[in-house]
């Protein structure tokens, strides 16, 4: 049994490492400060033994006795990054430093939920974790990407430095159950819209391509992670590397959901990249991993949890 700290645990990805963590024994406490996530995520878990939750935001010092933190706290959705881009570039770096902090005084391993924006719009494809990235260090985006850099940074040279138990894993497009309804993602917005008997909007020409990776899959890699062997610090690309176009995603969503809604188009985002897909060798190889369920059914789960969230809020 562990004391864990996740940070961001009220959100998408952080509600579910919890009740990972919840069924197998640990001790957590859950820290957010309910910006993008919400309580409604982890209320089933109020009250459970070994389960604490605290609002708290991260660009703020904490002063918890824990053995392991995952640092998942960060909006991850452009509409929800771009709305307050000092907030967020604050919560990457601050926030980073606050945790990074945190582990040193306590001598406590510590996971860096980083993301594949940090190669930005690619030259090469798929990404492996040796290629540095192509990122707009001035433009819209630039609050997120270059904040993720930034700590990933900061994680090296506290390991480099304090000799600090570090890891950092390169997050690409996760979905599934608890996402927010209006993050603006693909998958939600394809989903919300076609439940919604509305058109399905596809920025571009739809021919640009994406990789999904199931949220049960994704979290069993952050565990993984966790609980790799000492030494080992990533980065690690964790993600599906099965690839689908803008147009397959809309067409398997209106099947799923039984709609007759049609596709429009519009233009693309700035600094929007073309392809997406992780190379995940070095996670095969080093934490036996890899995604196992299939689009079509982590679509279904996902399609029932939109369901119940507009029929009943
Ligand atoms: N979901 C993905 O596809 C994806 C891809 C790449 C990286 N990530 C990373 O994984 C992490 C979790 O992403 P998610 O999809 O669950 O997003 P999310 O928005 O659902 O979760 C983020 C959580 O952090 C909280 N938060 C934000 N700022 C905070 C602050 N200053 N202090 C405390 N809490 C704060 C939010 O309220 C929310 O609960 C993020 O760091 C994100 O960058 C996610």
């Amino acid at each position: 049994m562990n004391k864990v700290l996740v940070t961001g645990g009220a959100g998408f990805l952080g509600s579910h490492l919890c009740d990972r963590l919840i069924a197998r024994g640990d001790e957590v406490l859950c820290v957010d400060n309910f910006f993008t996530g919400a309580k409604r995520n982890v209320a089933h878990l109020v009250g459970r033994p070994g389960f604490d939750l605290l609002r708290h935001d991260i660009t703020f010092p904490l002063y918890v006795e824990v053995e392991r933190i995952f640092n998942l706290a960060c909006p991850a959705s452009p509409v929800h990054y771009q709305f307050d881009p000092v907030q967020t570039t604050k919560t990457s770096v601050h926030g980073a430093i606050n945790m990074l902090g945190l582990a040193k005084r306590v001598r406590g391993r510590i996971l860096q939920a980083s993301t594949s924006e940090v190669y930005g719009d690619p030259e090469i494809h798929p990404q492996p974790e040796r290629y540095w990235g192509r990122v707009n260090p001035v433009g819209i985006r630039s609050c997120y990407d270059e904040g993720k850099r930034c700590a990933e940074t900061l994680f090296f040279d506290y390991q480099r430095q304090h000799h600090l138990d570090v890891k950092v894993v390169r997050i690409f497009n996760t979905y599934g159950p608890r996402m927010h309804p209006a993050d603006g993602r693909v998958v939600s917005n394809f989903i919300v819209q076609a439940l919604r008997g509305e058109n399905l909007t596809i920025y571009g020409d739809g021919s640009q391509t994406r990789s999904f990776c199931y949220v049960d899959d994704l979290v069993e890699a952050l565990l993984r992670m966790m609980d790799s062997e000492a030494g080992f610090c990533g980065p690690v690309n964790l993600g599906n590397p099965v690839e689908f176009s803008m147009l397959e995603l809309a067409e398997q969503v209106l099947r799923l959901v039984g709609s007759a809604s049609q596709l429009v188009f519009q233009p693309l985002p700035s600094d929007d990249p073309r392809h997406r897909q992780p190379d995940i060798a070095l996670a095969r190889d080093k934490l036996s991993w890899e995604p196992l369920v299939a689009l079509e059914d982590g679509l279904k789960e996902t399609v029932a949890y939109f369901r119940h969230v507009l029929a009943h809020g």
